[in-house]
């Protein structure tokens, strides 16, 4: 009996000893361990032994099951291991082999410019604020001093949303000043706040989109004057433009929102043909800007006759044009990877304050 179950010990842990590879292994521990298999065999005699050689006779088979799980158990560490080794050897990284080309991202000029925008205005302390794409109509309008009979209304090709709120629809926004007045409600002044977002008007032309973006300032203090107003858009058209002696312009307007109006031009040259920023007998307008209007300062709870301040916005599509000599507003959403990487910066290169530093 001990020879036979020497006899058998040492082929099962030949058979596992020499398995090549871990599904030859398992083939292995079926043929030994599994329901068939023939150790489980010998487990199954007992039931036919005379009872006083069960015990000894149980304990033996027991043993011997033990020592061939034992050796597979091992040899699957060792088949694992040897598996693992081959793949490292046959995938080895060849550092000298050159590097592949990857897909450089750009970023889209209307990013940029923002960034430019935020940056320039962020130095002169001006914090970003948001507010939502589909407005109520008071922020858009009413609360801006235009009420619903007001000819600006029909000026602004609005986006109406269906239904209604408070007795008005809900619109797209058709400008970020509705900022302003979100600004005002919920913080005291004094304030100094930019809003770069997005803007949407009923239009659609070389040089109008359905949505644009524009950037709002507004600044509410005690003390803040037209002054005020003129030096830090002269000193934001320069920056921008990187033109240092830029001559910039404020031409009387009218905006129900501010009092007074200005509209903003810069100095250019059309001369031959070409169309250069900077000096020459042009002007070319950029923005709107103007005193807040009290009455707007009052709709938002503000005391008129304790606080002024100043208002601007631009379209920052227009901006973008002019300084990257982009001639069609519509290809800014055209997604054509071609013009991107014509027009678009790399976003290493540039310094980014929206999208943190760079
Ligand atoms: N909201 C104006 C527009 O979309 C731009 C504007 C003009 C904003 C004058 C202002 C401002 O804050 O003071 O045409």
């Amino acid at each position: 009996m001990n020879n036979d179950l020497d006899q058998i010990r040492d082929e099962a842990l030949t058979r596992v000893a020499t398995a090549e590879g871990l599904d030859a292994l398992e083939a292995v521990r079926v043929a030994l361990l599994g329901k068939k298999g023939s150790i489980s065999g010998l487990m199954k005699s007992l039931g036919g032994m005379a009872p006083e050689d069960r015990k000894a006779a149980g304990q033996a088979f027991n043993a011997l099951k033990a020592q061939v799980a034992d050796a597979i158990e091992a040899a699957k560490e060792r088949l694992a291991d040897a598996d693992l080794e081959a793949r490292l050897m046959s995938e080895k990284v060849d550092v000298t082999l050159p590097v592949r080309e990857q897909a450089k991202g750009f970023v889209h000029p209307i990013s940029q410019t923002m960034d430019e925008v935020t940056a320039i205005l962020g130095e002169m302390g001006f914090i970003v604020a948001e507010g939502p794409n589909i407005e109520e109509d008071w922020y858009n309008f009413t609360a801006l001093n235009i009420p619903p009979e007001h000819p600006a209304r029909q000026e602004h090709d609005t986006f109406y949303l269906p239904g209604e709120k408070n007795g008005h629809r809900m619109v797209l926004r058709t400008h970020t000043s509705p900022v302003q007045i979100r600004t005002m409600q919920n913080a005291e002044p004094p304030l100094r706040i930019i809003a770069p977002g997005r803007t949407y008007r009923c239009d659609y032309d070389a040089t109008h989109s359905p949505m644009f973006h524009q950037v709002e300032g507004l600044v509410v203090d005690k003390a803040s004057h037209f002054g005020h107003l003129k030096g830090c858009l002269i000193e934001f058209c320069r920056a921008f433009f990187d033109v240092d002696d830029l001559p910039v312009r404020f031409r009387p307007s009218y905006f129900p929102f501010t009092e007074p109006s200005a509209e903003v031009d810069i100095g250019c040259t059309r001369e031959g043909g070409a169309f250069r920023i900077g000096h020459g007998d042009d002007w070319l307008e950029i923005l709107g800007c103007g005193m807040v209007n009290p009455k707007v300062l009052e709709n938002c709870g503000i005391d008129a006759t304790e606080y002024q301040g100043f208002a601007f916005g631009m379209g920052i599509e227009r901006l973008a044009m002019l300084k990257y000599g982009i001639p069609d507003l519509r290809t800014f959403y055209e997604s054509d990877l071609r013009w991107l990487r014509h027009f678009g910066f790399s976003a290493l290169d540039v310094p980014s304050m929206v999208g943190g530093i760079g």
